[in-house]
């Protein structure tokens, strides 16, 4: 992961980004390939989305940052998000652009686990993947996390039900393995900037 090849991506805090570029982060959590693998899948008004993000202005329980591409233009969201500095976790979430997704959720999601472990010093991460998300699945066993349980029904979505996987990493299981996860170079760089937030 220390390879200097590859585009370079930022996560900024999102509450250090411009109007514009909340707003762009807006757009993409409205796009329906996205919504759809939400808990939510409501389309989000400017209203909804300027109190969420003042209700994030001092609030130490989550992080949210833009993944800006090179432009700085955003193409997605990494979050922690019931940060327990008691117990030492937290949960975390993300999504992508379809346009940007394939190699990239990766490397952001490894920066995340490195902020979380790392620079937050916590000890255990919680993920959790609606029932057919093979990709959001597939990202985080990857990334070490293992299948804790299954919750089945747990969501309504289009007149069914779904059920949520539940998994987690823990900080000795990452320390172990990190190194052994992205052989070849990888084909994106991701700068997590300064805890703004
Ligand atoms: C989850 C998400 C962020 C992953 O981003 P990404 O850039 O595609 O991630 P990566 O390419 O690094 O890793 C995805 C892995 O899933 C695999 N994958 C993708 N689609 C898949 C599918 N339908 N079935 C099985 N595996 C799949 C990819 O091959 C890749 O594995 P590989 O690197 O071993 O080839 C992105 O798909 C996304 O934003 N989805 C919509 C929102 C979402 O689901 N968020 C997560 C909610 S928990």
């Amino acid at each position: 992961m220390s390879s200097e090849a590859g585009t370079l991506h930022r996560l900024r805090p999102i509450l250090a980004c411009s109007p514009g570029q909340q707003e762009t982060v807006r757009s993409l959590r409205n796009d329906p390939a996205i919504r759809s693998a939400m808990y939510t899948d409501h389309v989000i008004s400017a209203e909804e989305h300027a109190r969420w993000l003042s209700k994030l202005a001092g609030d130490r329980a989550r992080r949210v940052f833009a993944v800006l591409d090179p432009a700085e233009s955003p193409v997605g969201v990494v979050s922690l998000s019931a940060i327990d500095p008691v117990h030492g976790k937290a949960d975390w979430g993300f999504y992508l652009s379809p346009q940007v997704q394939g190699g990239l959720g990766s490397i952001v999601l490894f920066q995340l686990i490195e902020f979380a472990f790392e620079d937050l010093g916590l000890e255990k991460l919680n993920g959790e993947a609606l029932e057919g998300n093979a990709a959001s699945l597939a990202v985080h066993r990857k990334l070490l996390f293992r299948e804790e349980g299954y919750r089945r029904s747990q969501i309504a979505r289009g007149g069914s039900r779904l059920g949520v996987h539940l998994l987690g990493l823990t900080r000795e299981d990452w320390r172990s393995g990190r190194e052994d996860i992205l052989t070849a170079p990888p084909p994106h760089r991701v700068i997590l900037e300064g805890d703004a937030t």
